[in-house]
């Protein structure tokens, strides 16, 4: 108990607290990047932190794209599902980082006009390609290749734009599906077929992320 007390009185306890309610939950940027870039981002996410309101990501999710394209350096990017722009921004940071760009798709105008104002005040437009359109036609229509896919609209759809991109994938390649959970953990019935359909194929490698909304992560493996 004294040990537990001691702790909680301690440096490391303080700076543990102060990092929590500062907001600065942010990865770390290296020196060689463009620092006044990451400094707009970053004041652009914590003026809009919990005010994400249609049906963007968690945090921790655009953390984990983030982060799956910096560790892999994926340098051309698909969004299937833009909403106001999210998880479009954490990917888009990631490729100006990477020297790449995102083309993110969304049906509703509302949601795409305001996405376009929030990569604007983000810094990140010239990073971004992003098209009004449904994307049940759109997708079979763009030529690739892509190294990095992020699917996040209609789940009874998942599947059918799986087949239609994993031709324009490149080996190495990454589609991450949101809103999936592990096998035997529930989930909504679009994302459950889909994820059976996945884990079913032979050349690509899924593993499901459930530290936030649930991200099933698949890498093509030839
Ligand atoms: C879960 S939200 C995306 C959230 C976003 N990825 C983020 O984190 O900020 C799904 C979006 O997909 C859009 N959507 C649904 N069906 C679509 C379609 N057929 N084509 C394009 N967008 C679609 C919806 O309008 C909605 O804005």
């Amino acid at each position: 108990m004294g040990r537990i007390i001691s702790f909680l009185r301690g440096p490391f306890f303080i700076y543990l607290i102060m990092v929590i309610f500062s907001g600065n939950y942010l990865p770390a940027q290296n020196s060689d990047g463009n620092p006044e870039l990451d400094r707009k981002v970053e004041a652009f996410l914590k003026s809009k932190k919990n005010r994400w309101h249609d049906l963007n990501v968690p945090d921790t999710d655009g953390k984990l794209l983030y982060d799956i394209i910096i560790k892999n350096g994926y340098t051309s990017g698909l969004e299937i599902g833009t909403s106001t722009g999210h998880s479009a921004i954490w990917i888009a940071w990631a490729m100006s980082k990477t020297k790449g760009k995102l083309i993110t798709i969304e049906i509703d105008e509302s949601r795409y006009k305001e996405a376009i104002s929030n990569f604007e005040e983000a810094g990140l437009s010239k990073y971004i390609d992003a098209r009004l359109a449904n994307a049940h036609d759109l997708v079979k229509e763009l030529k690739g290749p892509f190294d990095f896919v992020f699917s996040d609209a209609d789940k009874d759809w998942y599947t059918n734009y799986f087949i239609d991109v994993v031709p324009k994938l490149k080996t190495g390649g990454c589609f991450a599906a949101h809103n999936v959970r592990p096998p035997g953990a529930g989930g909504i019935s679009g994302t459950k077929a889909y994820l059976s359909y996945v884990m079913g194929l032979e050349n690509f490698t899924t593993t499901v992320n459930n530290s936030g909304g649930g991200l099933a992560i698949s890498i093509k493996t030839d």
